[in-house]
């Protein structure tokens, strides 16, 4: 772990993770079995919190459920209670206070989030965090822990000990990571351009450091802790505490489904759970893992009831590049916002996927969803608008396994219409205004502020027509030349500025209401 002086000298830039929310987690737990408390109704803890980047917009999209964060760093702390404040926000506090200071005086929480905290504290600290999930966790809580796991990190750590070692001297955070990004760059000129796979692995990997951002360098990579372990040495440490291994947040790598047909037969061998994951991180060379737990007396089934989805809600923003072949069961490939591809064959689930993405970030039921889907077959004559719902559901599921489409258990309404007076929430508003590397998007996921979109943000208090939002960025364009300088460093040109602005801020307002940020 960085010290508490390094968090306070070079603060971590903490953004939301769509896969630690309740909203997230309480689908997972109620698929095994885990009767998981209802997202909006909850009590939440989250250690290492930082700014409350995670946290504060829960507790924003979420009044219903109350929040506690703690975190060791005074500055850190400070600020994130400061945004609170600003925020007006009721449900919802952020403690300065050592995890080893913690104990049952905080009373229970439906769910713990641990995010990037574990692999970079002393042992002692690991120990008693696991101790606190099951001493706080409420009999049906979900404990979310990231940490660095083995073998994947191994590869790593020589990287680590070359910048620790050049930043040897440093007498501050801040030279620390100067001198370790300049033993970055002298390893990105100096490794020889050969075949060996260790140079093109270490290249490459370089490569990747250098394009991630400077506090993740030292608050990561360079922190005095980082002790990666291997999962089945965290399951035998977590057992201890009397607790059991729920899942993990990103299902899809559980499933083993990118082996091949060999080592799929050599892995079903394994009855034991742990064991089986353990040998899926072998062939994945796993570096990083984000393990679910509840109590051990929890009695939890392994066989998924796709059934269950039946009364949950589906959102998606899956695409498709080609047109849509509603009439037969030809493979089409959709994408995600990450460029990542989807397979779907059934014409209800290739209509029922064009619904989601039209009405996104909005929801539906699963009876709205199989009645648009066979609305859209009608409509074009396809002859299988009356096919069997059960085709539709398992394929929904195997996209929900895959990521390709969300469950949540609550029924939630966004803003479609933005004509007039455009009104962004008041996080989004207060995050921009405070220039945050990024703000939540109404599921939870971590949108990066450009320039632009900073500035747009500012504008979009509720009393500013289109007009003069235009008219406000030209003027910003205009007349701040630093300004200028960083939207064209963002990848807008001249003559987009000069042609295209308007269609620019369309876009713009387009992209925040896809993601709930704007209010009605
Ligand atoms: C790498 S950051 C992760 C922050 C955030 N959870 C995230 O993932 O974006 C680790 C955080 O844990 C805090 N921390 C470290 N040791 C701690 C301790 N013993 N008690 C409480 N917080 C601690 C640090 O101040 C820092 O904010």
């Amino acid at each position: 772990m960085s010290t508490s002086l390094e968090y306070d000298a070079v603060p971590y830039e903490d953004c939301p993770f769509t896969e630690a929310h309740p909203d997230y987690l309480s689908v997972i737990g109620r698929l095994f079995g885990l009767a998981a408390a209802p997202p909006d109704n909850c009590r939440v803890l989250e250690l290492g919190c930082a700014n409350g980047g995670n946290l504060i917009p829960m507790a924003y999209y979420w009044p219903g459920s109350t929040y506690v964060g703690v975190d060791l760093s005074e500055k850190q702390a400070a600020e994130g209670m400061r945004l609170i404040r600003e925020l007006e926000l009721e449900n919802i506090t952020i403690i300065q206070n050592d995890i080893l200071a913690l104990d049952a005086s905080l009373g229970k929480f439906d769910y713990i989030i641990a995010h990037g905290i574990y692999s970079w504290v002393p042992a002692d600290v690991q120990e008693h965090l696991v101790g606190l999930c099951r001493q706080l966790l409420s009999p049906n809580g979900i404990a979310y822990i990231s940490y660095n796991t083995l073998p994947g990190w191994r590869l790593r750590l020589p990287i680590r000990e070359m910048m620790l070692y050049h930043s040897r001297h440093a007498t501050s955070p801040q030279e620390k990571l100067d001198q370790s990004i300049v033993m970055l760059h002298m390893l990105a000129k100096g490794i020889p351009e050969s075949s060996s796979l260790s140079e093109k692995w270490l290249k490459k990997e370089v490569t990747n450091l250098l394009s991630r951002s400077p506090n993740y360098l030292l608050h990561d990579y360079l922190a005095q802790n980082n002790s990666p372990v291997y999962f089945h040495e965290f399951m035998e440490r977590v057992a201890k505490h009397q607790l059991q291994y729920l899942g993990d947040a990103d299902l899809y790598t559980m499933l083993g489904s990118a082996l091949s047909k060999e080592a799929e037969a050599e892995l079903d061998k394994f009855d034991d759970f742990i064991e089986y994951e353990q040998y899926l991180d072998f062939f994945y060379v796993r570096y990083f893992r984000t393990s679910l737990l509840c109590h051990d007396r929890v009695e939890l089934t392994r066989d998924l009831e796709v059934d269950k989805l039946r009364d949950w809600y589906f959102y998606s923003q899956l695409k498709s590049r080609d047109e849509i072949d509603l009439y037969s069961t030809e493979l089409q490939v959709f994408v995600d916002q990450s460029g990542a591809s989807f397979d779907i064959s059934h014409p209800l689930t290739k209509a029922a996927v064009v619904d989601l993405a039209y009405i996104y970030p909005n929801s539906r039921s699963w009876p709205d969803l199989l009645q648009r889907a066979r609305t859209i077959l009608e409509e074009v004559e396809s002859t299988y608008a009356d096919a069997n719902a059960n085709e539709l559901l398992s394929e929904l599921f195997n996209l929900y396994l895959s990521q390709g489409l969300r469950l949540s258990t609550v029924k939630r309404t966004f803003a479609d219409n933005y004509a007039g007076k455009p009104r962004a929430n008041k996080l989004a508003r207060v995050y921009a205004r405070h220039s945050k590397c990024c703000v939540a998007s109404a599921h939870h996921a971590s949108l990066r502020l450009d320039p632009m979109e900073q500035y747009l943000l500012g504008l979009l208090n509720g009393e500013n027509t289109f007009g003069a939002i235009q008219q406000a960025i030209e003027h910003k364009l205009e007349h701040d030349r630093e300004f200028h300088q960083r939207v064209i460093n963002q990848g807008i040109s001249e003559s987009m500025i000069n042609n295209a602005l308007q269609s620019t801020i369309e876009q713009t307002l387009y992209h925040f209401a896809g993601h709930g940020l704007l209010e009605p």
